[in-house]
């Protein structure tokens, strides 16, 4: 699917996003897992998320009619036509999920490979529920995520006495699930993934875990572990959790911040103010927002309530006159990991080259986005280099042109907001990829007021 995209329209209104990713996925993990019984509402119908969904439908008997359920009832919506053009609110409609846990202990072995399509999460954080079931399972996923380092999750997983192969490093993961003992891990690169994996271990672990993470990632885990009672403790980026087995629980998924931030820069870029609503504002996601205050992108934020711990209420846009160009720097990488495309998209239509630095994780997402935000940045008409690790982007503007998502959910919504402000009209391929975290993208520009459009 292709979106032509017509720059300099002004934006207005109010908006919200379709419920975070990140959070989904744990807490579908954790109503699952949990004795008794979970409601969950706000629930994203995302590609990721209902891949987390269906692997989880697998090794639970109990929870397996509810998710199938869910599942079946956002699928239609989410593939007719493409979600990115579907209405976000009749997308959501499937969101309500109540199921029934009976606890960890009661799961089953999976009857075949479980798919975790495109996801990393999904991967991640389940390789750390099993490897404490007694029972052998197999994560796969599509080439994209057959391509992904998980070495980094299998070698503390093993440490704590599950059986864990990859093949090269990569998937499928096979995990003989056991009796796990806890670990100190220090991992080398900073992850959120790899944390959640060994803290969801730790809970099932004789003995404390301790995490000491290289730089502070997004702390979701801890704050729903110590919303339902689990013994974590999480001090600077020492995060240490015991054995627990948690009840079942009520929450509410807050909007995906991550997918504000693509309406944030489109605001930014087209001169528009702009509020976001009933999203989340954990800080440890906020990073993007102080990058972009740095651009002079002006924001305001207010907390309106609290979800499982998470912070939750309205980011307000000022109207922005001038992009400025920034440094981010390797130690800042961590907290805007997942808002370097957007950010680079805003940098190309800064007045300065802004350079983003010890940028090299970045290869190892969905795609190469390393290479693909350079890529991108060339189809539009602008310029940027990779210095070694370092991203440098040449402010200036876009001309615009043709580019390409390159199956990556990011990279094709970046270039959709970065060809809002360029100087001639652009047309995106491959947008639907957007599904995979922001099912209803191009609509939601477009109730906003973006010149976008899809093409046949
Ligand atoms: C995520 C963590 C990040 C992020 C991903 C979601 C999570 O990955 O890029 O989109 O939900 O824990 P890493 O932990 O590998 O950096």
């Amino acid at each position: 699917m292709r979106v032509g995209v017509i720059p300099d329209h002004r934006l207005s209104g109010d908006i919200r996003v379709p419920g975070d990713k990140s959070i989904a996925h744990r807490w579908l993990i954790l109503a699952v897992t949990a004795r008794g019984a979970s409601r969950l509402t706000g629930l994203p119908s995302s590609l990721d998320v209902r891949s987390t969904a269906s692997c989880l439908a697998e090794v639970s008997i109990e929870a397996r009619p509810a998710l199938d359920v869910w599942s079946s009832k956002t699928g239609p919506r989410v593939e007719r036509a493409g979600s990115t053009w579907n209405d976000i609110l009749e997308v959501q409609a499937g969101s309500v999920l109540e199921l029934e846990g009976e606890g960890r202990s009661a799961l089953v072995a999976p009857a075949r490979e479980l798919d975790c399509g495109n996801s990393g999460t999904s991967m991640r954080l389940l390789a750390g529920v099993l490897a404490a079931a007694p029972f052998r399972s197999v994560l796969g996923g599509d080439r994209s995520l057959s391509t992904r380092p998980m070495e980094r999750v299998a070698e503390p997983l093993r440490r704590m006495g599950a059986g864990v192969t990859t093949v090269k490093g990569h998937a499928p993961v096979a995990i003989d699930g056991g009796p796990l003992v806890g670990i100190r891990h220090e991992p080398i690169v900073a992850s959120a993934q790899v944390k959640s994996a060994v803290l969801l271990a730790g809970l099932a672990a004789d003995g404390v875990t301790t995490i000491v993470e290289p730089a502070a990632t997004r702390d979701h885990t801890e704050r729903a572990l110590a919303a339902l009672g689990a013994p974590v403790q999480a001090s600077d980026r020492r995060i240490t959790v015991a054995s627990f087995q948690h009840e079942g629980f009520d929450g509410a998924v807050p909007g995906d911040v991550s997918s504000a931030a693509f309406l944030i820069a489109a605001a930014a870029l087209t001169g528009s103010e702009l509020a976001v609503l009933d999203v989340g504002l954990n800080p440890s996601r906020l990073g993007f927002l102080e990058v972009m205050a740095r651009m002079g992108v002006r924001t305001g934020i207010s907390v309106d309530g609290e979800q499982l711990g998470e912070p939750v209420g309205t980011i307000q846009v000022e109207r922005c006159a001038r992009i400025l160009p920034t440094l981010i720097d390797a130690s800042e990488l961590a907290a805007v990991i997942d808002e370097v495309p957007v950010l680079a998209m805003l940098a190309a239509h800064a007045d300065g080259d802004t350079r983003v630095r010890g940028a090299g994780e970045l290869r190892v997402k969905e795609s190469d986005r390393f290479a693909a935000i350079l890529a991108g940045i060339e189809a539009l008409g602008g310029v940027g280099a990779g210095e070694g690790d370092d991203l440098v982007i040449a402010g200036g503007g876009l001309a615009g042109g043709v580019a390409h998502g390159g199956g990556d959910h990011r990279i094709a919504m970046a270039m959709a907001v970065g060809a809002l402000a360029a100087r001639g009209p652009s047309t995106i391929e491959g947008i639907e990829v957007a599904d995979v975290s922001f099912p209803g993208f191009v609509r939601a520009l477009a109730s906003l007021g973006a010149g976008v459009e899809v093409l046949p």
